[in-house]
């Protein structure tokens, strides 16, 4: 294992009360045991400091503040004395950016350039030194592919298509001119999409968890077959880890899972794993009575193709050669069995965990849904 660099030890962490950042956070501390960090983090709806639960207060401090703050945001990094942050703080969810594109403008763009400017306030012009901002993309920021088209590489063209998938696109610019301009030490990671613990049932897996443990629909979008490749969270936060310590300056990596699954295919895994677990532990029926695997059905019955996203991106795929020839990345969980075991202990996790993911299907959640799936 490489030794850890002081300068990425102690961090500001955008976005940590997120899945990502939530798992990121929880994975440097423990992977680094003298690392500090704060967490600086909006807490909009998918916020939530019960991501954060259980770690010590000593070495985790949590600020509600937003990005767009820039005084605040260099006042953080002049009392910590950090010179390190990871970006994590979006507004990251393609359907919410079709109902209402502009508060992924403000979020992630403008948010993005005010940390941008705290970053180059302290760390060029008032204590010139070591520094690095890590900023957290997305493989969205690429466009569609073709489905025998080669995977995307860090030089394929940018051609977002939804609001939010420009909007970080956005972002990425600004942080590529930031380096360019002022010499900022910037790196990018541009991700596929994540699984694991802590995800918001607004996401394709959890939601269809979280559906089939209630009894609710499996809602498809168009025929099911648009193509992801699925990365594990861990994996994820790990990609960072290496990038941050040992990524090029100005350079931008692709993170994947070498994983490509349809939505039909990540349905069916789920609904099988959920139906056996009903078939092994009898007690999941009396706390799930209205999933159809309570009554020994299958949840495959609440499966409904519905209307699919204007624009939607039919298949993205990563080429991941740079990030393994140059940070010695590799995803662990990759395709085949070893993704199918972590997928099912994710389903497990949402199985064990219904009282975080209750807590956060309340009022608003509940609002959110009834907008974005009327009429679809
Ligand atoms: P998330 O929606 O779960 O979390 C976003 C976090 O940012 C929340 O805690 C929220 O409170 C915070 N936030 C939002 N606006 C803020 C503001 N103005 N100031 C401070 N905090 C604010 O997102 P996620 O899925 O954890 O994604 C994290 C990052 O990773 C995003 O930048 C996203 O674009 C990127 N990404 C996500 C995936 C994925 O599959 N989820 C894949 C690739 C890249
Ligand atoms: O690729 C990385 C991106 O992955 C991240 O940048 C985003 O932050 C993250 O949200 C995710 O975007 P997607 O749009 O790919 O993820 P989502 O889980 O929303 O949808 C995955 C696929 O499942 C997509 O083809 C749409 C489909 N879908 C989604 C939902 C919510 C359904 O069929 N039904 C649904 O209810």
């Amino acid at each position: 294992m490489r030794p850890m660099n002081p300068l990425h030890t102690n961090l500001l962490v955008t976005g940590g009360a997120g899945f990502i950042g939530a798992n990121f956070v929880r994975a440097h501390l423990e992977s680094s045991p003298t690392s500090r960090v704060v967490v600086l983090d909006a807490l909009t709806y998918a916020g939530n400091l019960a991501n954060l639960e259980g770690l010590d207060a000593n070495r985790c401090d949590f600020v509600r503040g937003d990005i767009r703050d820039t005084p605040l945001v260099c006042e953080l990094l002049r009392r910590h004395h950090f010179r390190a942050l990871v970006h994590f703080a979006a507004e990251s969810h393609v359907d919410r950016s079709i109902l209402g594109p502009d508060l992924f403008v403000e979020t992630n763009i403008v948010g993005t350039h005010s940390l941008l400017k705290a970053a180059r306030l302290v760390w060029i012009e008032e204590e010139p030194g070591a520094h690095r901002f890590h900023h957290v993309s997305t493989d969205e920021v690429y466009g569609s592919l073709e489905l025998s088209a080669p995977a995307f590489s860090e030089l394929s063209p940018v051609r977002p298509n939804s609001p939010y998938a420009a909007s970080k696109a956005a972002s990425d610019h600004l942080v590529r001119a930031y380096h360019e301009t002022f010499g900022l030490d910037a790196i990018i990671t541009n991700c596929s999409n994540n699984y694991g613990p802590y995800q918001l049932p607004e996401k394709l897996v959890p939601l269809l968890i979280v559906n089939c443990l209630l009894g609710e629909r499996l809602p498809l979008y168009g025929d099911g077959l648009h193509v992801r490749d699925w990365l594990h969270v861990q994996d994820h936060c790990h990609a960072i880890s290496l990038a941050l310590a040992s990524g090029t300056a100005g350079e931008t990596y692709n993170i994947g899972g070498e994983n490509e699954r349809t939505s039909l295919e990540i349905l069916r895994l789920i609904v099988s794993e959920i139906d056996h677990a009903f078939e092994r532990e009898p007690l999941l029926a009396s706390k799930y009575p209205n999933c159809p695997s309570a009554s020994g059905r299958s949840c495959a019955e609440l499966v409904a193709f519905v209307r699919d996203r204007p624009g939607a991106d039919r298949r993205y795929a990563l080429d991941i050669s740079k990030a393994r020839r140059e940070l010695g990345y590799a995803p662990r969980a990759v395709a085949g069995r070893a993704f199918e075991a972590a997928f099912r202990e994710t389903v497990r996790w949402y199985l064990t965990h219904d009282a975080w993911w209750k807590s956060v299907i309340g009022g608003q959640y509940r609002e959110w849904v009834a907008l974005n799936y009327e009429n679809r």
